[in-house]
């Protein structure tokens, strides 16, 4: 059960192949509660460089940063001050340079997060916009119009914006701007030529110096066809999203891509894409991975996904039909800086009322922590994690679930900073409940210290900008490290042997070994991956467990997979 070493794979995608992005395990860094190199409470370049090793030793192919760009932080960092620069808090382009250089030198690659549907506020050119009068160049950048009712003291619709509130908001001379999100994040408009120009300014800045690829946020919004008559929320509720719906998903807005493509394929290798686009229907998600489009867009189905074996096996094969319709390969999430972690996801009990499902609600409803059950949690999301790695395709991890780190719920209100949470109240959830703060506080580094180590052991440091519970340091990388048990040790024991995984993109139902609460797979080269999702003890198969998410049970002579547990054998 145990592997110490990586042997060399006849499978594995050379590191240097223009596909090295197939079936990669990419790990996000949100920035800023990471490491914070210099004490001042916020994570920084400097401190991902230190923690390089630590990537290293993990196993993990690239790292994609979320925004680290200037910001006031009204949106976690989604609202961009200036596309083309660092936020002097986390460094300075030289730092970022040197941590190109040294990710690279690890062999590790990196992708950067571009936010093209809406800039923040206090971007030059929407100052200059809300420095200029109506009907100007600089106003058109964005999307401005005049307001309703006799004097336009009314919004242009009613519509409401993705964390709550108005869509629309009115500036000093009268006019309206639309942000689809907060109120700082005014959107582009991508009918003006200026925006494709800039934007590609953006992408060429960073791939000239060395970005590997770009997760593009929202990539399914930039697109709008808006009438002179506004359709009113119901209404643009009730249009179907074909193509032809005037604010999501609009066929046209693959036009956008199709530039960007011409971009990252005057690059050696070609820049690679991630689309971040909540669209339902497969079919209209391949779009965006097409090989004349982004390449790649994210699918969280499985983050959404009961914990029952029929369910993930719907989603596994609905994904792969879809990669199969685009030619990019499957990509698997199990949480991100959006959703509560899923080692908490998996341990709520169901909530009455909710619209959430058990085990599979993606934001944490406010449940009352008495309704979370830690232990199933953890013992589920190691689960789900090993039949997630052994999947074809990429698996996109996010920052401090390699610890089995749960959602920190004890945030108190006047420290939370997620704009969700503010436009949350019991009358009105956007998201529902307390927001992503509880998935962004900062990594546990050691077991005790004045930031469990994400900050200097030092008197003077400031303390991590989001507050970490007293829990935390039984999760620290220090303290997994030396626990063989640990969720620490689990990831790393299987990126390890998942280098030996990466073959062909295909998987084959193994129908004899599952049924009722278990569901098994082989991959190309006699690799069997079983999970045991129920509550009872199911029959370890025949041939070699090279790594369990729980330890096996014994009765009678014979080991068994206990409950909520995964195995990957040799067959
Ligand atoms: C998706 C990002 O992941 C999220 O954090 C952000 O709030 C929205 N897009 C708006 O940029
Ligand atoms: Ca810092």
């Amino acid at each position: 059960m145990t592997l110490t070493q990586t042997a060399p794979s006849p499978f594995r995608i050379p590191a240097d192949s223009p596909d090295w992005w197939r079936q990669a395990v990419v790990y996000q860094i949100y920035p800023r509660s990471f490491a914070d190199a210099n004490g001042d409470g916020i994570g920084d370049l400097a401190g991902i460089i230190s923690r390089i090793d630590y990537l290293k030793q993990l196993g993990v192919d690239a790292v994609w940063m979320s925004p680290f760009y200037p910001s006031a932080l009204a949106d976690g960092g989604y609202d961009v001050d200036d596309y083309r620069d660092i936020d002097p808090r986390i460094g300075t382009l030289d730092k970022f340079d040197q941590l190109v250089a040294a990710l690279h030198g690890a062999g590790i690659r990196l992708i950067v997060d571009i936010v093209p549907n809406h800039s923040s506020d206090r971007h030059r050119w929407f100052q200059e916009a809300l420095n200029s009068p109506r009907g100007s160049a600089a106003r058109d950048r964005y999307i401005f119009r005049d307001g309703l009712g006799e004097h336009g003291e009314l919004p242009p619709a009613d519509w409401t914006a993705s964390f709550g509130g108005p869509a629309w908001t009115q500036v000093p001379d009268g006019q309206w701007y639309l942000h689809t999100f907060a109120v700082e994040q005014p959107d582009w408009n991508w009918d003006n030529p200026d925006v494709h120009a800039e934007f590609i300014r953006t992408l060429r800045f960073w791939a000239d110096r060395g970005v590997d690829g770009f997760r593009i946020d929202v990539a399914n919004a930039l697109s709008k066809d808006l009438p002179e008559q506004l359709p009113t929320a119901a209404e643009l509720a009730a249009m179907p999203k074909d193509g032809n719906h005037p604010m999501v998903d609009r066929d046209d807005v693959q036009d956008i891509y199709a530039e960007w493509r011409q971009v990252f394929n005057e690059y050696d290798p070609p820049r690679t894409a991630v689309a971040e686009a909540w669209v339902d229907d497969p079919a209209r998600r391949a779009r965006y991975a097409s090989p004349e489009s982004l390449g790649q867009a994210f699918n969280f189905d499985l983050l959404q996904a009961d914990f029952d074996a029929a369910s993930f096996r719907r989603v596994v094969a609905a994904n792969l039909d879809q990669a199969a319709l685009s030619g990019s390969s499957s990509t698997w999430v199990l949480s991100n800086h959006d959703v509560t972690r899923h080692a908490t996801r998996y341990g709520l009990a169901p909530l009455a009322g909710s619209k959430a499902k058990q085990g599979a609600e993606w934001m944490l409803a406010g449940a009352p922590a008495d309704q979370f059950d830690r232990e199933l949690g953890l013992r589920r999301a190691r689960a789900a994690t090993l039949f997630e790695l052994a999947l074809p395709g990429s698996a996109y991890l996010y920052q401090g679930e390699e610890l089995g780190l749960a959602e920190v719920t004890e945030i108190p209100d006047d420290r939370r900073q997620d704009p969700v949470f503010f436009h949350s109240t019991p009358e009105h959830r956007s998201y529902d409940g307390l927001g992503r703060d509880g998935a962004r506080v900062p990594i546990p580094w050691t077991p005790a210290g004045p930031s469990f180590g994400f900050g200097p052991d030092s008197p003077e440091a400031a303390p991590a900008h989001l507050p970490q519970p007293s829990w935390f340091g039984q999760y620290s990388v220090a303290a997994e490290e030396r626990d063989e048990g640990s969720t620490l040790t689990m990831y790393r024991r299987a990126l390890a042997l998942r280098g030996r995984l990466e073959g062909a993109e295909t998987l084959e139902w193994e129908e004899e070994l599952s049924g009722g609460d278990v569901l098994a797979f082989t991959r190309p080269g006699g690799w069997l991956c079983l999970t045991n999702f129920g509550e009872d003890p199911a029959p370890v198969p025949a041939g070699e467990v090279l790594l369990a998410s729980s330890p096996l049970v014994h009765q009678d002579g014979s080991a068994l997979v206990p409950g909520a547990t995964t195995i990957w054998m040799k067959v």
